[in-house]
């Protein structure tokens, strides 16, 4: 008989705040397929536990990271090289056909019927939408494709750091191929987009099938007041639909009122001079984000003393600093000549 699951991915215990309501958002709704997590070897023996409250599955797989930071700083998301972690779901061959869900999404309608499209169906990405988002798709489990793609991974890399530019380039003809592969939005409405097309949001924003908390800051980073209902979203980019954050605090609270969950604190941010661990990411990736967005800023602000005429001819911009810019550069060039 056919076996089809649900699969979503967590690297630490963040994530697994995620991953848990996305299972309870499926159970909610009544799926009739499995549920599975595929989890790193990171994620605490107590997120574990909980995991197995929810999932018929939580399977242990080693990290796949892209390193690649040159890409992920270009997609400012310094800390989604572990997304290639995801790559691992091909290897679940026991099963005929799966849906990937990232966890930060959030199911408000039973969506089984996903099942009846083939690989590799998702939704346009609403930053570029000839490309499909990888935060929800249709797969066919393959040994074969995985270890494709783990190939194309060592030989092109990822043009975004990410699962999603590498997928993107292996499944190259979802744009223009059959356009059953193309899911509505309402399958992956991601919930910055209510803000940059608020009426379409007005018109349609009912009709969502799946939320997706895309962006740096989560639900989980925000503060919710249990008696009120409320929830104050902490600062950062990345805004998402209010009434869509509460519903993901909902979900969570009918995670943390199931047997065998133990209440658990969410960080709280304090604000910019006090990032918190969001995105659950471990603090030294924390560090590296941070080292990024400071290196970013100063940046900017050398251009902009630059712009301004206000050259700084001991320093920056003196001859010798420009000169052994231009020889890392010119070896770059060289490098990259060798290669191909
Ligand atoms: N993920 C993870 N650990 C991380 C980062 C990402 O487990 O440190 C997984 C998780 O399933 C997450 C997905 O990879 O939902 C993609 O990352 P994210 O959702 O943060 O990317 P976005 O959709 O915001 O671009
Ligand atoms: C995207 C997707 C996410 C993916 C990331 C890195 O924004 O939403 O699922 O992991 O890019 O490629
Ligand atoms: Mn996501």
């Amino acid at each position: 008989m056919a076996r089809e699951a649900f699969v979503t991915l967590a690297t630490n215990d963040r994530y697994c705040e995620g991953a848990l309501v996305v299972a309870q958002s499926l159970r909610r709704h009544k799926t009739r397929r499995e549920i599975v997590v595929l989890i790193t070897p990171q994620v605490s023996t107590i997120c574990r536990s909980r995991l197995s409250v929810l999932f018929d599955h939580v399977i242990v797989v080693d990290v796949l990271d892209s390193n690649d930071e040159a890409h992920l700083a270009l997609l400012h998301r310094p800390e989604l090289g572990v997304t290639f972690t995801k790559l691992h779901c091909w290897r679940l061959v026991q099963y005929t056909k799966c849906v990937f869900l990232d966890a930060d999404t959030l199911v408000l309608t039973n969506v089984d019927e996903l099942f009846e499209r083939n690989e590799l169906s998702a939704s346009p990405d609403a930053g570029w939408p000839d490309m499909f988002n990888s935060g929800v798709f249709v797969f066919t489990p393959s040994m074969e494709t995985y270890n494709d793609l783990i190939k194309l991974a060592d030989t092109d890399g990822s043009f975004d750091g990410g699962d999603q530019g590498l997928l993107n380039s292996y499944f190259s003809e979802w744009s223009t191929s059959d356009t059953s592969k193309r899911l509505p939005f309402l399958y992956n409405m991601h919930s910055t987009a209510t803000y940059t097309y608020s009426p379409a949001f007005a018109q349609y924003g009912k009709d969502t099938k799946i939320v997706h908390f895309i962006g740096f800051v989560k639900p989980w980073n925000h503060k919710y007041d249990e008696k009120t209902g409320e929830v104050t979203q902490v600062e950062g980019p990345g805004i998402h639909e209010e009434t869509l954050v509460k519903q993901w605090w909902k979900v969570w609270a009918e995670v943390q009122g199931l047997e065998g969950m133990r209440k658990t604190t969410t960080v709280e941010y304090k604000g910019a001079e006090n990032p918190p661990n969001y995105g659950g990411q471990p603090d030294s990736v924390h560090e590296v984000k941070k080292e990024a967005q400071l290196k970013l800023e100063s940046q900017k602000q050398h251009l902009q003393q630059w712009q301004s005429s206000n050259v700084d001819y001991a320093g920056a911009d003196s001859f010798d600093h420009i000169q052994a810019k231009l020889d890392t550069v010119l070896q770059l060039d060289d490098t990259v000549n060798k290669k191909s």
